[in-house]
């Protein structure tokens, strides 16, 4: 299946000059929704990677980490922006390809020694996925590695990224 027919290119969005890759459309696709996750657990498998938890972060990482935690059989925990989960956080400031914010998980989600493997929709900068790894990190998990539907790959984003499996589907 061809994954990149299926993601649509927005110009100047959300900013000019930022070409948004919009995955609204592969994900309206039930046969791509159904691939992506299919190839991520397959890759997964392949790579001998042994998570216990998959850390979705918000938005777009809930939409393919939570499937694919279904389908691995294991759970799912949601890294969310500043101020949106409930019970008492752990907290980390980070930078965007386009503004900064805060990322928070749950103190109670999450334990040292803990295997996770962090799902997100798209490697950029890799600031975001840099400050969930560090979150997860300084609570004392182990990384097992990341999984990306896309790689910007001129944004070198992996640079970023401690050296674990680093997983991606498409690369731009
Ligand atoms: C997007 C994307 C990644 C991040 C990648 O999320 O889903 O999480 O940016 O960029 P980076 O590698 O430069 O950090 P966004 O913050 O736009 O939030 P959303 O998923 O809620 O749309
Ligand atoms: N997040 C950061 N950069 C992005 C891009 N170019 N397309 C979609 N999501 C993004």
């Amino acid at each position: 299946m061809n994954l990149k027919s299926l993601i649509r290119d927005i110009p100047d969005f959300p900013k000019p000059g930022i070409l948004f890759r919009d995955i609204t459309t592969l994900l309206r696709d039930p046969e791509g929704l159904r691939y992506t996750v299919d190839l991520f657990v397959q890759k997964i498998k392949d790579a001998g990677l042994t998570a216990e938890y998959i850390v979705g972060i918000e938005s777009r990482g809930f939409i393919v980490g939570a499937p694919l935690a279904y389908q691995l059989g294991i759970g799912f925990i949601p890294v969310r922006k500043r101020g949106k989960l409930p019970a008492a956080v752990h907290s980390i400031e980070y930078a965007l390809e386009y503004g900064t914010d805060c990322l928070e998980v749950h103190q109670d989600a999450l334990h040292a020694g803990s295997r996770v493997l962090i799902i997100d929709d798209l490697l950029a900068t890799g600031g975001t996925a840099s400050a969930t790894a560090k979150l997860v990190q300084k609570i004392g998990c182990k990384l097992e590695g990341f999984g990306f539907i896309i790689e910007l790959h001129d944004l070198q984003g992996r640079k970023h990224l401690p050296d674990v499996p680093i997983l991606t589907l498409v690369e731009y």
